[in-house]
């Protein structure tokens, strides 16, 4: 009865199983999962929401890619990470989610494929199903950096394949697209006659400037019909406002084709509340604050996790260049599952397992840098104490 873009099965994981069980019995658990902001202990100002309020509000007259005033005000935001973006570029969604389903649908037909990164963001498997495409992975490979495996990407490359996505920095491996990366994509995907989606959420999120300077930017091309993706959820830490945008880049024709398609497609659905449009100028100027705070909350995170990974040859900190999250790879005692698991039962410490993003062998944990202290300490600790007395990987 039911369509084959739900899965068959909807039951909750083991972890997810276990963390809620042990919630509902009242333990005092460590997350180190939590990637949700307003959840995390930071300052929002109380006033930060009050220009929903606007009677601009009030007043219902859509335009399916956003009002201008928005749309003019996320311009403004590239052009303070020295990105000239016309806000005629640009579209307004209610999440990346969203953004994601529209521009599968403006590039895709039911049974096609996109070449989505792994190990990544697990929501891809589910936001292409429910496309009706498939996706079909190629690998960032580890070697002190994250680099795509460029031979394994065109193996995958397929007659239907429609887009290549990237995530930069990606998340959980924390690695930017290099210049060099995108280059070699922008040529293989105008030559086939795909095109480039970048999600750049965590683009404020820099833990190393080097990388960050030397990372390949996608809107500066104009040799590929490119999508950027970004929102209020990560740049400002509001999740909840659903607030995302896709900037549009690429050969004028192209990318005006583009932007008439999607904004047919914007037009079946006129997502984006219109408070939410009106109050963007205001929302994006004061989330600003809350930015900062979580950028050096995560950045704070990064510096304690890797003094204190330090300490214990056995693990290691994987390189991280910008993002919310940090990769340990440990050694593989027992299966990722039971020791998180473990984990969870015996000390009182949630972390996500390296499987849940799909990396290809084990034994990875991946921690969000945004819990706050001192329980980031705490529970980086309780997971280092189990591999101290071992001497290497
Ligand atoms: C890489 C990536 N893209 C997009 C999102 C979701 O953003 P939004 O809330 O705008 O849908 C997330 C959320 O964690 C993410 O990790």
């Amino acid at each position: 009865m039911f369509s084959a873009r739900v899965p068959r099965d909807l039951s909750v994981n083991r972890l997810s199983a276990a963390a809620a069980a042990l919630r509902a019995r009242g333990a005092a658990i460590v997350d180190l999962t939590e990637s949700n902001p307003t959840r995390a202990g930071f300052v929002y100002p109380p006033d930060l929401l009050a220009p929903l309020g606007d009677p601009r509000g009030l007043r219902y007259e859509p335009h399916p890619c956003g009002l201008a005033a928005a749309r003019a005000a996320i311009s403004a935001e590239y052009a303070r990470r020295d990105l000239p973006v016309s806000p005629d570029r640009i579209v307004l969604t209610a999440s990346t989610s969203e953004a994601y389903g529209l521009i599968f649908k403006l590039l895709a037909d039911p049974g096609d494929d996109v070449l989505v990164p792994r190990p990544s963001y697990p929501l891809f498997e589910h936001l292409t199903r429910f496309d009706a495409l498939n996706a079909r992975t190629y690998d960032l490979e580890h070697h002190g950096a994250w680099r795509i495996d460029m031979a394994g990407l065109e193996r995958a490359w397929s007659p239907r394949t429609r887009a290549v996505l990237l995530v930069s920095p990606n998340n959980p491996t924390g690695s930017f697209v290099t210049q060099a990366e995108l280059d070699r994509l922008a040529a293989l995907c105008a030559d086939r006659g795909a095109a480039l989606v970048v999600d750049e959420v965590f683009a404020d999120y820099v833990l190393d400037a080097g990388a960050a300077a030397a990372a390949g930017r996608v809107l500066e091309r104009s040799d590929v019909l490119a999508f950027a993706l970004g929102g209020l959820s990560k740049s400002a830490g509001l999740p909840q406002v659903k607030l995302g945008w896709i900037a549009i880049g690429g050969p004028a024709g192209a990318a005006r084709a583009a932007i008439e398609r999607l904004e047919f497609l914007a037009d079946g659905y006129l997502s984006v509340s219109t408070p939410v449009q009106a109050a963007a100028a205001d929302l994006l100027a004061s989330g600003a604050a809350v930015r900062a705070q979580i950028a050096r909350r995560v950045g704070d995170n990064h510096h304690r996790l890797l003094a204190r990974a330090a300490r214990v040859p056995a693990c290691r900190v994987l390189r991280v260049e910008g993002g919310w999250s940090a990769v340990l790879r440990v050694p593989a005692l027992a299966a990722e599952e039971d020791l998180v698991l473990d984990l969870l039962e015996r000390d009182r410490v949630l972390a996500h397992p390296g499987y849940f993003f799909d990396f290809p062998h084990e034994c990875y944990l991946v921690v969000s840098l945004l819990t706050a202290e001192p329980a980031f300490a705490a529970g980086v600790d309780r997971i280092l104490r189990r591999f101290e007395r071992l001497e290497t990987t």
